[in-house]
């Protein structure tokens, strides 16, 4: 059967066996899907904004077709011969943790219909947010051979909505994965976290080709991709968008044949509450 048109970017080539391994997602093996406890409605249907509905239905939308490009791709090759066992455990971790990550954005969907929020704001580390999103981008098919390297992150707790905050890094990450792995060179990215008195920066450097000047401007407004990008062009609109509902922003840092550097920030408010050192 043809692949799905959504999946058509995706890479399927895949070396089974050398991934890089970080801890084990957060699975609950027991899930219970249709079990999603609703607060009683605060605002009736109608009075939340049409606007904001479409804004996080697209975000959805976006994010969504990437965790089923992994699924699809992990179906592939559980349809293939002569799979270890331990490759088939692998391919159906990686399979429930995108599920699973597609299952809280759902949720956050319906929360916002409810509610009119966004967010949901409470106490999250950032190091396991980042560790989700590195896990996320490292399941994706279009992210093989691509090496990425988190550097020394320390554990800051803060008031942070981790499943928005999981998307926009992994929005970061996968974009970078995807500009390295164009690379003729070293594929290669990294992940660093600085913070001072005032903010987090998590930077996310790449040692692709640079981002077209072409977008430069326009990178962050909806819609807006390279010409023979086959995305959406709204990675980076998502990106921005969840970074300034914390309070902080994404910009590009840096962009250059061989490093690109895009920076996320967070007000060090969010965290001064709870815990600032490791
Ligand atoms: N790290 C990067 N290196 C080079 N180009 C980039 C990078 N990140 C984003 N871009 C460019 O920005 C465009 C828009 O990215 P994005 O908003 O994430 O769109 P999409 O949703 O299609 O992935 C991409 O098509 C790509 O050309
Ligand atoms: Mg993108």
């Amino acid at each position: 059967m043809a692949a799905p048109s959504f999946l058509n970017s995706a890479q399927f080539e895949r070396p089974l066996k050398p991934r890089c391994k970080l801890s084990k997602p957060e699975l609950q093996p027991s899930r219970e899907f249709g079990k999603l406890e609703l607060p009683a409605p605060e605002l009736e249907p109608e009075a939340v904004p049409l606007a904001t509905l479409t804004r996080v239905s697209q975000f959805l939308v976006h994010d969504l077709r990437h965790h089923l490009s992994t699924v699809y791709a992990n179906a592939e090759f559980l349809g293939s011969r002569n799979l270890e066992p331990t490759d088939t455990d692998e391919l159906l971790e990686e399979i429930r943790f995108a599920v699973g990550c597609m299952t809280d954005q759902l949720d956050s969907l319906l929360l916002c219909t409810r509610t009119g929020n966004t967010m949901e704001p409470r106490r999250e580390s950032l190091k396991g947010i980042l560790d989700r999103a590195v896990q996320m981008v490292r399941f994706h098919p279009q992210t093989r051979h691509v090496t990425i390297i988190p550097h020394d992150i320390p554990a800051l707790e803060g008031r942070l909505d981790g499943t928005k905050l999981s998307s926009a890094i992994f929005n970061l990450l996968l974009n970078a994965c995807q500009a390295a792995k164009a690379s003729p060179n070293v594929k290669r990215v990294d992940i660093d976290l600085h913070q001072n008195s005032h903010c987090i920066l998590v930077q996310v450097s790449d040692s692709g080709q640079g981002v077209p000047d072409s977008i430069r401007e326009t990178l962050f407004q909806p819609f807006v991709k390279a010409e023979e990008a086959r995305g959406m062009g709204l990675g980076l609109t998502i990106a921005r968008c969840i970074a300034q509902e914390h309070g902080g922003d994404v910009y590009l840092e840096k962009s250059s044949p061989g490093k690109t550097v895009f920076a996320l920030t967070l007000p060090a408010s969010l965290f001064s509450v709870l815990s600032l050192s490791s």
